[in-house]
Parts: structure tokens; C-alpha cells; sequence
């Protein structure tokens, strides 16, 4: 039975072009057996009819907080309550801006600041709107605010370009949704430690040796971890990321300090998985002056020494955690994770193509394969928030005994 069965779905439109998917994606909701609520804003029903949507759903459709029938029927904070969630499907510029600054110029707007649900987020604009800088600061405001953002999508947008800025398929909408109500109690009762971010390594009070970690994936993992019911410690290197909602955070700098904290937490720990990018080697001395630029240091060069490998120690514990690595390669990715997993006595290790700048190492997606003795899965190339669940959902099935049998 489908995790969304007699859930109930308040759908939000506002007015972008996608806003045409809103029936389908009425319909396809139903068909897993979710009671769906629809409500538009004004300038959505130039796109899409109030009366159609009504007649997918089943329901009256709401337009306005001074409705006083729908009021007395139904009133929008009980409407609020009434919701399992709360779906902004499309969510245009315009909307995501007021939904990051808490206005509330409209009913839908309204009922997104009246809830206690989880608020989804699936954005639909053009790619130039999707990427000035007004818009990426929003979208950071409500993910820190625990919003969940789906896509969106790269493709041809109605306006005639093509990039970023499409909404996802309704089919992949409803896939992110049902994933997100069968995680929430897939890792009940776990404690999930995580590393995340670089680490620095320290030449001289000014210079350090470090990678280009943005602690993204990590941090994502760390939410949807959160979100499976697990317990979450998240130890990360030095990054400009915010702290997941209820996800206890460790700031480190070194990888030495990271392996400390890591150790630490091995007492408590069902789950350990290694998304930081440890820095292998460090200098082997770390100089209290700043280092002049003069004939003597010219032609010098800087000795290096092992990081302990934090992972490989955690499997090596008496008492060792199912263990998760990260590969980053560059070249013959698959053989080379593979060598990794085995060399490092992995669970499951994750490899992506460090290679491929569109993904990996400070990007907003990734495309990823997950490794186990016994099969393989590749997760196609997608937002980090979405690549997260799947791979919190794999490792769940994992636990329980279920991995991809696909031939190695
Ligand atoms: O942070 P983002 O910008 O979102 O980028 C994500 C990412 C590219 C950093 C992430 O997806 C990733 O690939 N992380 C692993 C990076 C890495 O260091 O890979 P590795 O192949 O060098 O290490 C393999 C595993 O050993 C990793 O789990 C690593 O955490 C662990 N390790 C490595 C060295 C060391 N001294 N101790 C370790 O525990």
C-alpha cells in the first residue's frame, strides 16, 4: 500500500505556466489514495480552471481567505490542521519569496505560515529568475527553515530557453512525497553519526592544504536521516552551511579533530556514514610565523605526513557500526570504489565522479552509485535532497536484510 494512502494533501498553485500539471498531478496523488485539497491564487487561475480541479479532487477549491462560505465550512487554520502536508506545486518566484520572508499576502501564503506540517516546495520559473541571487537566498531561507525543495528540473521552459527552472514531473513529485511519509519511521529508534564538509590542514598561521567540500551532501543526508526518524550527530569540517532542524551539530577543523569526535561518539553510534572529504596527508610541521616569501623559501618544499584514516578505524572498532564511505574519483570510478570499499571493509560505499563538475564537490546535484558485496544501484543525477532519501531509504532496506542483487 502506498505510504500516501489517507494522507491528506493540501496542494497550493500560484500562478506559473506549470501551473497546467496541477490536475495530473491532483489525479496521480488520488490514485495512491491521498484526500487532496486544492488551493490557487489568483493569478493561477489564469493557467488552470478552478472548476477542473475541482472535479479531479473532489473537492471545493479555495481562492480566498475572505470566502466567508468556504470560512464557516471549513476554516483556514482548521484547513491547516487538516493537512499531512502542505504542497506548493508550482511554486513561482514570487511565492517562494514570500514564503521565505513569513508574508502573508494571500490565503495560500496563509496556511503555509498557519501549519505545523511539512511544507513542500516544487519551484517553476525561468532560468535567469532561478538563478539571481534573490531567489538562491530564498531558497536557502526555506530549506534552513525545513522546508523541503523538489527540483527543479533542467529542460525547455515555455518561454523558449532551456536550463534550470522547470517543474519536476508530477510523477516524480509523487514519488518524493511517498518517499518522504515511508521514511518517517524507516530509521525509528537509530543513531546515525555523520562527517561532512573538508577538513584544513594547517601550514602556517595563514595557509592550510584543504578541497572543495561545501559539507551539501553531508548536510543532506544529515536532514534526511532526520526525517527517517533517526537520531542524528553531524560532525563537520569548516563550511558555510545551516544546521539541519533537530540534528545535533560537532564544528571541526582538522581531520585529527574529526577523528577524535568520531571516535567519540562509536560508544552511541548504529550508523556511521563518511561524507567528509578528509584531507589524506597534512604538512608534517605546522610553522608559528607566517612564512616569508624570500630566496630561502622558494625553492623549498613542503613535507607531508598520513591523517589517520577515521573510517577505517571506525570498522575497525571492537563493536563496528554499519559503515558507509564516500568515494570521490576522478578515474575508473567503479573499479577504483569498489578496490575502496573492500580496502576500508565498507558496508556500502557511495561513489560519485568527482570529474564531472556538474555534480560532486559544490554542487547543488550528484549522481551516484551505491556499492554493497552483493549488488549495485546507480541513482540518476538529481538534487542532493533527493539523491538523500534514496540513499537513506537503500540503507534502510539494507539493515533489513534487502540489498540490490544486480551482478557485479
Ligand atoms: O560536500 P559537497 O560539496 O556536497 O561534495 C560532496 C562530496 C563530493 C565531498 C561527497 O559526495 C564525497 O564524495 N565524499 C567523499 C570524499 C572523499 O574524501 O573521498 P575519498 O575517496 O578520499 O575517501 C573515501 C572515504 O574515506 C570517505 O568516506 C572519507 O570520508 C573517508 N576518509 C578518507 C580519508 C581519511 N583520512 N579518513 C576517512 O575517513
Amino acid at each position: 500500500m502506498s505510504a500516501l494512502n489517507k494522507k491528506n494533501i493540501l496542494l497550493c498553485v500560484s500562478g506559473g505556466i506549470a501551473a497546467y500539471k496541477a490536475p495530473e498531478l491532483v489525479r496521480q496523488l488520488r490514485a495512491h489514495g491521498a484526500n487532496v485539497q486544492v488551493v490557487l491564487t489568483r493569478s493561477a487561475e489564469n493557467f488552470v480552471s478552478e472548476t477542473s480541479l475541482q472535479a479531479v479532487s473532489g473537492n471545493p477549491v479555495r481562492n480566498s481567505l475572505w470566502d466567508k462560505s468556504a470560512e464557516s465550512a471549513m476554516s483556514h487554520i482548521e484547513l491547516a490542521r487538516w493537512a499531512d502536508c502542505l504542497l506548493m506545486a508550482p511554486a513561482t518566484a514570487n511565492l517562494i519569496s514570500s514564503l521565505a520572508s513569513g508574508a502573508t499576502p494571500d490565503l495560500l501564503t496563509t496556511l503555509a505560515l498557519a501549519t505545523e506540517a511539512p511544507v513542500f516546495v516544487a519551484p517553476a520559473m525561468n532560468l535567469k529568475m532561478w538563478d539571481k541571487p534573490a531567489t538562491v537566498r530564498n531558497i536557502h531561507q526555506l530549506k534552513t527553515d525545513g522546508a523541503i525543495v523538489l527540483g527543479p528540473a533542467s529542460g525547455d521552459q515555455a518561454c523558449g530557453e532551456s536550463g534550470m527552472g522547470r517543474m519536476l514531473q508530477p510523477e516524480e513529485i509523487v514519488e518524493a512525497l511517498n518517499n518522504h511519509f515511508s521514511a518517517t519511521t524507516l530509521l525509528a529508534g537509530k543513531r546515525v553519526v555523520i562527517t561532512a564538509g573538508p577538513t584544513r590542514e594547517a601550514i602556517d598561521p595563514v595557509r592550510f592544504i584543504s578541497n572543495h567540500s561545501s559539507g551539501k551532501q553531508g548536510f543532506a543526508l544529515a536532514t534526511a536521516a532526520q526525517q527517517a526518524g533517526a537520531e542524528v550527530c553531524l560532525i563537520s569540517g569548516p563550511v558555510n552551511a545551516q544546521t539541519p532542524l533537530l540534528v545535533e551539530r560537532i564544528d571541526v577543523v582538522t581531520a585529527q579533530e574529526m577523528f577524535d569526535a568520531v571516535m567519540a561518539q562509536l560508544g552511541r553510534c548504529d550508523i556511521f556514514i563518511g561524507v567528509a572529504a578528509v584531507a589524506d596527508y597534512k604538512p608534517e610541521e605546522v610553522r608559528s610565523q607566517k612564512i616569508k616569501k624570500s630566496a630561502e623559501t622558494r625553492n623549498s618544499s613542503l613535507k607531508l605526513v598520513e591523517n589517520p584514516d577515521i573510517i577505517l578505524a571506525v570498522t575497525q572498532h571492537k563493536n563496528p557500526p554499519y559503515t558507509v564511505g564516500f568515494a570521490a574519483e576522478t578515474e575508473s570510478v567503479i573499479a577504483n570504489a569498489r578496490a575502496k570499499k573492500r580496502r576500508k571493509n565498507l558496508d556500502l560505499i557511495i561513489v560519485n565522479d568527482v570529474s564531472d563538475a556538474r555534480i560532486g564537490f559544490d554542487s547543488e546535484e550528484n549522481e551516484v552509485t551505491l556499492i554493497w558485496e552483493t549488488g549495485e544501484q546507480v541513482l540518476k543525477k538529481a538534487s542532493k535532497e533527493l539523491i538523500s532519501q534514496s540513499i537513506i531509504s537503500s540503507i534502510a532496506q539494507s539493515l533489513s536484510g534487502v540489498e540490490p542483487s544486480a551482478a557485479l
